[in-house]
């Protein structure tokens, strides 16, 4: 299935919303799913920064500070997720290292919800938001596949959603 890029990412938002929801629960398998979030969150950021970022900036230079702290958001999130990956999931430490990890991706999320992507939506015509997904979702499920995770949970959320 490919769509437009502008689809495909708010679905993606709303899956690592959903996985960073289920870490939550301490009766869950947390390794699993943290394994998930992680290879999730990091295809998600490069697949934006290599296809959609660079596109934005070619056609609206003006968007470059947005789009550099954008890419800073991503290195934030990394940097906490390793700190998350770092933790037994039983220790004291998880939950308000999962809740830090959280709101830093909630907030990049709104961001680029609110700003980035009708930026994109407005920059670029239909055909165009269509090339760049399907760019973005090559890019994203190659990275996906690198981490060993395969995309079945993602089409299974995206035609639930
Ligand atoms: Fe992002
Ligand atoms: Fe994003």
């Amino acid at each position: 299935m490919t769509s437009d890029a502008v689809t495909l990412i708010r679905a993606d938002h709303r899956i690592m919303a959903d996985l960073l929801d289920q870490l939550r629960d301490p009766t869950g398998d947390r390794a699993p799913l943290l394994d998930q979030l992680a290879a999730r969150l990091i295809a998600h950021g490069r697949a934006e920064e290599q296809e959609i970022y660079p596109a934005i900036v070619a056609v609206a230079p003006a968007e470059t500070d947005e789009v550099e702290l954008g890419i800073a958001e991503h290195r934030e999130t990394e940097r906490k997720l390793r700190v998350l990956q770092s933790l037994n999931p039983a220790a004291a430490e998880f939950m308000p290292a999962l809740r830090d990890l959280t709101d830093t991706v909630r907030q990049h999320v709104e961001e680029e919800e609110v700003s980035v992507l009708p930026e994109l939506a407005r920059l670029f015509a239909a055909t165009d938001l269509g090339e760049l997904g399907a760019a973005y979702d090559r890019r994203r499920r190659a990275e996906l596949r690198a981490r060993g995770v395969d995309d079945e949970m993602a089409e299974a959320l995206r035609e639930r959603g």
